[in-house]
């Protein structure tokens, strides 16, 4: 007889229990328990390029997949997203200056699609290029990793 269940109790994590009871022609209780922790959520690893202090640098974060916005996620890590004027006039995040513009890349089926607020300020812009504040990294159940060129309009 084999059972299988899934449990989540409030204080634990969840787990997968497979466990099989007995056997009749040995007389005997046979138990065999197989748990595996089903709690890991999916990340995705971001690796952010571009100048700072006048040279190329290579910087890396990683986030849970689906939870938080490109811009959020850089800010977060202390990576640089605006140039000067960006730093002094950005929007917060609401999709109104059009200053935080990266560009992908690697990795832009981990991304959503470009929303409307995009499509709008980056009309004539290259399809790789995207708003970090518009831009949701993962989406919960994928994995794997997204490399980011910052301040794209100043490379060379
Ligand atoms: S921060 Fe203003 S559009 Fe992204």
């Amino acid at each position: 007889m084999a059972l299988l269940s899934l449990s989540g109790v409030t204080s634990q994590a969840p787990k997968l229990c497979l466990g099989i009871k007995r056997n009749r022609r040995l007389k005997r209780r046979v138990t065999v328990s197989l748990v595996a922790d089903l709690s890991e959520k999916p990340e995705i690893e971001v690796e952010f390029r571009g100048p700072k202090k006048g040279r190329d640098v290579v910087e890396t974060a990683k986030a849970l997949s689906g939870e938080k916005l490109l811009r959020n996620i850089m800010l977060d890590n202390n990576i640089d997203l605006y140039a000067t004027y960006g730093k002094l006039m950005n929007c917060g995040g609401g999709g109104s200056c059009g200053t935080c513009i990266v560009e992908i890349i690697d990795g832009k089926d981990l991304l959503n699609e470009r929303t409307n607020t995009e499509l709008k300020y980056l009309k004539k812009k290259p399809e790789s290029w995207r708003l970090a504040c518009q831009t949701i990294v993962g989406n919960k159940e994928n994995s794997g990793k997204v490399v980011v060129q910052r301040l794209p309009q100043w490379k060379k």
